[in-house]
């Protein structure tokens, strides 16, 4: 059912952590990516062309309109100073209008939303500032690692629940947790479209999830990277349209995805005015906030580009096809995602037994393809890979030849 996540014994072992390290560094486990890296370069330096599709990095550029502005901006002299640590008011008014217009969700820019240097570095320090020695966050696993590790460098116990038995069961598990832990929950860590599954949920799932909140008196983190990724006409609801959500709980928007502005660093968390602050007076102390041309730019983003994020997620939707009627002839079983840039598969049977790790290694030297070991988002992540959609449909077409290749069933 559930497990406690964050330092198992074996990751222990095998990491060799500088004598100078402190005790946060040491609960963190080796970096299990690391390895796939390694072995890309490797192959890299021998000239071979890897298909990369290990990270969730979009491929395609920003749209022009918003590199123009941020040109524009970079001259003026006004934004090269330090900028507001939360956010121009400007920028903060148009996510709240953006939030209006996309999920009818009413905010107040002054102090229901905050601009973060991208959602990872505000949900790091988010943690910071809510979570210390002797609290418990919650997070259904497999997960991203940050939304596992980012309570465990602030001191917190992390405790998982499988996503595996489906919403109910889920909702059902932290309902028992709730009554049966102690101490009781602080957070919950939520993540829908989800990564690494591109699991979806409806709202139904987010009401259980506040009356959950309020009945047992814990806060939510919902990270929607991916609300703007989704296919087939699906809509990703947002957390906060459930009457009450701001009351428990804060979500994050980055532009890293459905904008492609993943290297700009730039993201927002809107909802909980309390915790809205406290992530505000943590940002306070370290840093000055994101560089203002790239906030201004991010207006117009939001502003005119809904067009061209609706676009970039057809073209996502189009690879989805192509990479997984290609899996599937090719003998894979897969089910095609309603929403992220990931498919989520199963190792087909006959390599099953080796294990993630060492199935994405055989990716990589027999096949030319990176892909992302399931292992890597945690125990129950294991026998899957996590396969990004950011090379194009023909390069895409290639990684599924090469993949049938290496790997006849
Ligand atoms: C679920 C999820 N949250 C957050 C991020 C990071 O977003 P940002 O670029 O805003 O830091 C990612 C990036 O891969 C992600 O998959």
């Amino acid at each position: 059912m559930s497990d406690t996540i964050g330092i198992t014994t074996d990751a222990l072992l095998t990491t060799d952590i500088p004598s100078l390290a402190s005790e946060r560094m040491r609960r963190l486990p080796p970096y299990l990516f690391g390895t796939i890296n390694r072995v890309k370069d490797e192959l890299r330096r021998k000239d071979v062309d890897i298909i990369d599709l290990g990270m969730g990095n979009p491929n395609d550029p920003t749209p022009k309109v918003i590199v123009d502005k941020l040109i524009e901006a970079a001259a003026d002299r006004r934004n090269q100073r330090y900028s507001s640590s939360s956010g121009i008011s400007g920028l903060r008014k148009e996510v709240a209008q953006f939030y209006q217009a996309t999920w009818n969700v009413d905010l107040d820019p002054d102090d229901e939303v905050i601009a973060t240097l991208g959602t990872k570095e505000g949900f790091s320090h988010l943690c910071l500032a809510l979570l210390g020695p002797g609290d418990v966050a919650i997070t259904p696993t497999p997960a991203f690692p940050i939304h596992i590790y980012g309570p465990v460098i602030a001191g917190a116990n992390v405790i998982g629940i499988s996503m595996g038995g489906g919403d109910e069961r889920l909702l059902s598990n932290l309902d028992h947790m709730c009554r049966n832990l102690y101490p009781q929950p602080k957070v919950l860590i939520l993540n829908y479209p989800h990564n690494p599954t591109a699991h979806t949920v409806e709202l139904d799932f987010y009401k259980e999830v506040v009356r959950l909140a309020k009945q047992f008196g814990f806060y939510v983190i919902h990270d929607f990277a991916y609300g703007l990724t989704t296919f087939d006409g699906y809509e990703a609801p947002s957390f906060l349209q459930v009457p009450g959500a701001k009351e428990v709980g804060i979500e994050s928007l980055t532009m890293s995805k459905g904008f492609n502005m993943a290297g700009w660093r730039i993201g927002f968390f809107v909802g909980n005015p309390d915790m809205v602050r406290l992530l505000g007076d943590i940002k306070g102390y370290y840093d000055y906030g994101i560089f203002q041309a790239i906030q201004i730019a991010s207006v117009i983003a939001l502003r005119h580009c809904v067009d061209d994020m609706r676009e970039q997620a057809r073209v996502y939707e189009n690879r989805r096809d192509v990479l997984c009627t290609g899996l599937e002839r090719a003998g894979w079983q897969v089910t095609p995602p309603s929403g992220t840039m990931f498919a989520w598969a199963p190792i087909p049977e006959p390599y099953a037994q080796m294990g993630s790790l060492q199935f994405a290694v055989q990716c990589l030297q027999k096949a030319e393809v990176a892909v992302a070991p399931g292992r890597g988002f945690g125990e129950d992540g294991e026998g899957f890979l996590r396969i990004a959609l950011v090379e194009n449909e023909h390069r895409l077409q290639q990684a599924v030849r090469q993949l049938r290749r290496a790997f006849p069933l």
